[in-house]
């Protein structure tokens, strides 16, 4: 649909999202059900996901103010997924993830701060999930993997 460079960062940077994003739910998850503190790197690693989702924000907002015009002329359902469900969803997602960020940070006890990541993230991370237009999706599948 798009063949900027902004469209295929988006596109690409997709991937470092939903990596940094499992990697960090499962760190967590351990560290929780372990009763162990994380690593400082892979503390580094929460931190991560969330500036490539804000990065993927910020692209994402350029790119719809590129193209809105072009996005309100698709066929259903194109114009609906890419004008609100994309955009709300990976919004919602976003501010889930940054929340939990947040509240991690705020928690006194280890285990809260684990707990806290893994519910927010994990949200979010399925959230971004359903919301990404893959390939197999009615909405996707001109778009392939990259
Ligand atoms: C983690 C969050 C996000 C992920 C993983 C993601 C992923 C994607 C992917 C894979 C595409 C298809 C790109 C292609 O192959 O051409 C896409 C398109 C698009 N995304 Fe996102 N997106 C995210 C957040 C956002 C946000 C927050 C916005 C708007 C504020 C946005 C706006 C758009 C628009 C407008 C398109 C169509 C762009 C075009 O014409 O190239 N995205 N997104």
């Amino acid at each position: 649909m798009d063949n900027s460079f902004l469209g295929f960062l988006h596109s690409l940077l997709r991937y470092a999202v939903l990596l940094a994003l499992l990697w960090a739910f499962v760190v967590n998850l351990r560290g929780w059900l372990t009763g162990r503190p994380i690593l400082t790197g892979d503390r580094m690693v929460t931190i991560l996901a969330m500036v490539f989702c804000h990065v993927q924000l910020v692209l994402g907002g350029i790119l719809y103010a590129m193209h809105y015009t072009a996005i309100d002329h698709m066929e259903e359902p194109h114009r609906r997924f890419f004008k609100y469900e994309h955009i709300g969803t990976m919004i919602i997602a976003i501010a889930l993830i940054t929340v939990g960020r947040m509240l991690s940070k705020k928690a006194n006890a280890e285990y809260l701060k684990q707990r806290t990541i893994v519910i927010f993230y994990g949200i979010g991370l399925l959230l971004i999930l359903w919301a990404v237009p893959w390939p197999f999706t009615e909405v996707g599948h001109a778009l392939g993997w990259l």
